[in-house]
C-alpha cells in the first residue's frame, strides 16, 4: 500500500521565530505518525529550511524553488547543492504562482527536474490548469503537454519514484477546491499518461496529490480517492492547529 502524503507549501508566508514555534507544536504530533505510513513535509521559505530540519522532528523538508545550474552568476537564486548540505528533502516544481510571476515554464520545469535527479534528490512537480483553460474544456491538454515536457530526458527510475502535483489554478488560495471527481479524473489522467508513454511499471510508482483550497474539513474526501495519494497545501498548512488536524483527519 502507497503511503499517504501531506505537505504544507508556505509560500512567502513565516519568520524563523514562527517556523520555530510551529515546529515546537507540530513535533511530537509527525514523530508519532512517522510510524503510520504517513509522510509529512513542509516547503517553508529557504531560511526556515534549518529551523524545521532540526527542531521539525519527522517533519521532511522541501524548498519552494531551485536553481539548475550548480553554481554562477545567478543573483538572488538558490542552487541545489546548497540545499543538500542542509539535508532538505527535494524540492517543488513548476508551482503555478512560479509559473505565473516568475516565468517558469515546462522547458525550465524540466531544467530542474533533470538537476534534482543528477542529485539524487525528490521532487513535487505542480501542474495544473488556469480558470479560462478550465472554461474552455482545456484541461487535459495543458496536463498532458505539463507532463510530457516537464518529464522529458528524466529516466525511468526517477519517473517512478516522482511526486506530482495536480493543483488547479483556480483552486489556489480561493476557497474553491475541485470537487473531488474532478480531483481524482485529472490525478487519474495524469497517472495514464505517464502509462501510455512509460509503462506500468513507471506510472504506478509514481505519487499524485492533489492540492487548492485543502483544508481539515475536506482532506479525507480527496486522500479516500484511490487516485489520490496525497495533498499540497498552501493556506491550511500555516497555522500548527490545523496542520495538526489535517494530519489527524488522515490518519487510519
Ligand atoms: P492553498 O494553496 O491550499 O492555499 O489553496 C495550495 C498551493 O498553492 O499549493
Amino acid at each position: 500500500m502507497k503511503r499517504k502524503i501531506l505537505i504544507g507549501n508556505w509560500k512567502m508566508n513565516k519568520t524563523m521565530q514562527q517556523a520555530i514555534e510551529f515546529a515546537n507544536v507540530v513535533r511530537e504530533k509527525a514523530n508519532e505518525v512517522e510510524k503510520k505510513n504517513i509522510i509529512l513535509g513542509i516547503a517553508p521559505g529557504y531560511l526556515c529550511l534549518p529551523i524545521l530540519k532540526k527542531l521539525g522532528g519527522s517533519l521532511l523538508t522541501f524548498a519552494q524553488n531551485v536553481h539548475y545550474e550548480e553554481k554562477g552568476a545567478f543573483t538572488g537564486e538558490v542552487s541545489i547543492p546548497m540545499l543538500e548540505e542542509i539535508g532538505v528533502m527535494g524540492s517543488l516544481v513548476g508551482h503555478s504562482e512560479r509559473r505565473q510571476y516568475f516565468n517558469e515554464t515546462n522547458n525550465t520545469c524540466n531544467l530542474k527536474l533533470k538537476a534534482l535527479e543528477a542529485h539524487q534528490m525528490n521532487a513535487v512537480y505542480c501542474v495544473g490548469e488556469t480558470l479560462k483553460e478550465y472554461e474552455e474544456g482545456k484541461t487535459k491538454d495543458v496536463l498532458k503537454k505539463q507532463v510530457l515536457q516537464g518529464l522529458e530526458g528524466l529516466s525511468e527510475d526517477y519517473i517512478s519514484n516522482l511526486t506530482i502535483a495536480y493543483e488547479p489554478v483556480w483552486s489556489i488560495g480561493t476557497g474553491k477546491n475541485a470537487s473531488k471527481e474532478i480531483a481524482s479524473e485529472m490525478c487519474g489522467y495524469i497517472i495514464e499518461v505517464i502509462k501510455e508513454k512509460y509503462g506500468e511499471d513507471v506510472s504506478s510508482g509514481v505519487y499524485m496529490l492533489y492540492g487548492g483550497s485543502v483544508k481539515p474539513n475536506n482532506i479525507k474526501e480527496y486522500l479516500d480517492d484511490e487516485n489520490i495519494d496525497g495533498a499540497l497545501v498552501g493556506g491550511a498548512s500555516l497555522e500548527a492547529s490545523s496542520f495538526i488536524e489535517m494530519i489527524e483527519s488522515i490518519e487510519e
